[in-house]
């Protein structure tokens, strides 16, 4: 089996930044509110012209050019999303053809929140057996699309973003464990309820606002903290490894309380936790991903480093891997 790690990273982030100041002019809710509960600041919005696959694109020639590759290179494009530019094709395609990538074999996952964890976790078994060389992994939403801008309990958590990696052959270190769990009894936690098979879209749904997340935060909440420290020390087990062997840990960025508890399971110290939800808030599968290009680019991981990923979302979904840099 080949050793395999990440050898490029991207991100991009749409410019326009919608403030929580601006956000108390639309629902009844408050900065303090935000800040408190939440830890997020800022969040950034697609323009109008904008898809999850131009998004994607941009993040994706990043990671190209840092892994010193061409689009024609990689054999590979997984996308993680839940808000894609239509139901098919693929944001993968959409983007294979943006970049120019045609060798590439493409399609999306449906992992939300975890999504960059699980995707990471699938191409890493295509490179590892020989396969495929080179891999694009992509987490990319434009959360703005399904969200309900008049429902104060969701509408201050999300936002747009994107974040790639390549994924690739090293000689040493790369990922030394990934551990996925699904639970889907708990989907009313967290979902869309129209839109898709079971209620088609019609002016009824539309008008009853049904093509928006829908979220029981409280619940949530508990179960992020707990599975996503479950996820987090059977990843660290598997690479024969220890809590405090970690030297970064790149969660996924849905609210800082959830990110400091699950934190506090692991008696992980606050500093080696990478947070960047203040100025993105919620971006589901782009959060991991954008996480860990800024960490990498602000020379937070550093060769040799032990680094986790760990991420929970609707499904639910969770999962965590450990990379050695
Ligand atoms: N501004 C002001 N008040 C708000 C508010 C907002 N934006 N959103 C909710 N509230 C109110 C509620 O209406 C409630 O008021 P009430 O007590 O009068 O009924 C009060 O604040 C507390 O609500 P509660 O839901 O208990 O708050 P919380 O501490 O659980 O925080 C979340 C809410 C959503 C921030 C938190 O539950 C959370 O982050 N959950 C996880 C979400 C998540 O991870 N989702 C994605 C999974 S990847």
């Amino acid at each position: 089996m080949k050793k395999v790690g990440i050898i490029g990273t991207g991100e991009y982030l749409p410019k326009k930044v919608l403030t929580n100041a601006a956000l108390e002019k639309m629902v009844d809710t408050s900065d303090e509110w935000i800040t408190t509960r939440t830890g997020i600041k800022e969040r950034r919005m697609r323009a109008k012209n904008e898809a999850t696959s131009d998004l994607a694109c941009k993040a994706a020639k990043q990671a190209l050019e840092d892994a010193r590759l061409k689009p024609q290179d990689i054999d590979l494009i997984i996308v993680a999303t839940i808000t894609p530019d239509m139901p098919f094709p693929s944001v993968a395609c959409l983007l294979q053809n943006a970049l120019g990538a045609t060798r590439a074999v493409c399609f999306d996952i449906s992992a939300a929140c975890a999504g960059f964890v699980y995707a990471i976790s699938i191409a890493r078994q295509f490179i590892s057996r020989g396969a495929y060389k080179f891999a694009l992994v992509v987490g990319a939403e434009t959360l703005s699309t399904v969200t309900d801008w008049q429902d104060r309990n969701t509408c201050v958590l999300f936002g747009d973003g994107a974040g790639a990696v390549v994924l690739g052959e090293v000689k040493s270190g790369g990922i030394l464990s990934a551990y996925l769990g699904s639970d889907g009894s708990k989907k009313d936690l967290l979902y869309i309820p129209a839109g898709g098979s079971r209620m088609p879209s019609t002016h009824q749904t539309v008008d009853e606002r049904l093509h928006y997340i829908k979220m029981q935060g409280n619940e949530l909440f508990k179960l992020a903290v707990t599975l996503m420290a479950e996820a987090a020390q059977v990843a660290i087990k598997e690479a024969g490894l220890e809590c405090k062997d970690v030297d970064l840990v790149i969660p996924h960025q849905a609210n800082i309380r959830i990110i400091l508890a699950m934190a506090k399971k692991l008696k992980l110290p606050r500093e080696k936790i990478y947070l960047n939800i203040e100025k993105y808030g919620n971006m589901s599968s782009a959060s991991t991903a954008t996480a860990l290009c800024e960490a990498v680019k602000e020379g937070r991981v550093k060769k040799g480093d032990i680094v986790l990923l760990d991420a929970f979302g609707a499904g639910l979904v969770w999962g965590a891997c450990i990379i050695k840099w």
